[in-house]
């Protein structure tokens, strides 16, 4: 028995010492090559909701992929069960804030094919968020890799065609190895969280306030803006509660050193649509964060015959728009009804219904998200 035993944890590399933690990760834990080459059904999980009542919230699935980088190099990614990670104490995740992610959705589309859309996008921003905080980076075929391995294996959990709903993969990159004085960890710790999410619009698009956020900043003109670090999120905790306390849904911040120009709200990007000369204007800046929906709305303007210009917008400018568009992932995009700072109130539309360049920005998105439209820039990459 005890040489079965030893056996085991010989062919799992470990020290007997290790012998119970590892039995664990063994029955929660498979290798990747394990999992199914052949290509399950979406939709067929059963959950506690309805798939078109889904909202945007942590829900079980079968499994999350892990990656652990360890002196030097990246092991075997493993599709692990149990949502918890064991952590050491000293993780420079917890104590320093080396940490970043990323977030994308994959589709549904009517033959049961499941397609994550431009991931190829995430792998190079997550590259430049680990460059920045000094963290190894993933491969993009690696992240390729794992990514549709952890949607294949979770496809029972991929809102079906036709519920509007996605699969939401969360990569995370933390160091998770211990450090005290500042310097980068040794280890880190890669993984992919995957969750079925809903249409953010179950009730029809609908515009709401924004508040200019004048007390706080997010974000440094040198600082970390511009990469998808955890940090940035919680700067905007406190602003974001404040304001929606106030009745203002959404935050817009201003550039940090003149409070003069249009930045970003709290977690999407600008775009201003000027209807009189036919532009779609989005803000450059050194501190925002480059918004891959933003991309792909910029493509689809230009491809509309819209110009298109990336710039500093003065906030005066918001007079000159007609329709202003916050955008993400989570929602493609949020149309703005008013933008309020202090006294004055910018007003886009009649605050009440949809732009039409907004509309029809969305609904064009929508349907090469869904196959529904031909995907003319090829951004669709099938899972299976
Ligand atoms: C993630 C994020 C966005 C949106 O980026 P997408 O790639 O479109 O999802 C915008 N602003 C900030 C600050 C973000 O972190
Ligand atoms: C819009 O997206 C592009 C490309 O990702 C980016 O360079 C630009 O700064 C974005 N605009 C805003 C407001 O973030």
């Amino acid at each position: 028995m005890m040489k079965w035993v030893l056996l085991l944890l010989a062919l799992f590399g470990a020290s007997p010492t290790a012998s119970f933690t590892l039995v664990k990760s063994v029955r929660f834990s498979r290798c990747l090559r394990a999992a199914a080459t052949d290509c399950p059904l979406p939709g067929t999980a059963k959950l506690d909701v309805d798939w078109k009542d889904l909202g945007f919230e942590f829900r079980p699935t079968k499994s999350h992929l892990k990656l652990e980088y360890k002196d030097g190099a990246w092991g075997k990614p493993e599709l692990v069960s149990e949502p918890y990670i064991k952590l050491h104490i000293g993780a420079t995740a917890l104590h320093y804030g080396q940490a970043c992610f990323e977030g994308l959705k994959a589709f549904a589309h009517e033959d049961n094919s499941v397609h994550m859309f431009r991931p190829d996008e995430n792998a190079k921003r997550l590259k430049s968020s680990c460059e920045r905080t000094m963290m190894p980076v993933v491969p993009p075929e690696l992240f390729l890799e794992a990514a549709r391995e952890v949607v294949k294996d979770n496809m029972a959990y991929v809102p079906p065609y036709g519920s509007n709903g996605a699969m939401y993969l969360r990569p995370l990159m933390f160091g998770s190895g211990p450090r005290i004085g500042l310097q980068p960890a040794d280890e880190y710790t890669f993984l992919i969280m995957v969750l079925p999410v809903g249409d953010y619009y179950k009730d029809g698009l609908a515009p709401i306030p924004a508040l200019v956020i004048e007390d706080y900043d997010r974000a440094a003109p040198r600082g970390v803006g511009n990469v998808k670090v955890a940090g940035n999120y919680v700067a905007d905790l406190l602003p974001n509660m404040e304001g929606k306390k106030k009745g203002f849904p959404i935050g817009l911040y201003l550039d940090s050193s003149t409070q003069s120009t249009i930045e970003e709200f709290s977690t999407s990007n600008f775009i201003g649509i000027n209807k009189k000369e036919k532009k779609y204007v989005t803000p450059k800046s050194s501190s925002v964060l480059p918004s891959i929906t933003n991309k792909s709305l910029m493509d689809l303007a230009k491809d509309g015959g819209w110009k298109v210009e990336q710039r500093e917008i003065p906030i005066k400018e918001l007079e000159t728009f007609e329709e202003v568009i916050a955008c993400g992932t989570a929602v493609v995009v949020t149309p703005i009804g008013k933008v309020v700072k202090g006294d004055d109130i910018y007003n886009f539309g009649d605050g009440k219904t949809v732009g039409e360049t907004t509309m029809e920005l969305y609904t064009r998105m929508r349907k090469i998200q869904n196959g529904e439209e031909e995907d003319k820039f090829g951004w669709n990459v099938q899972v299976c």
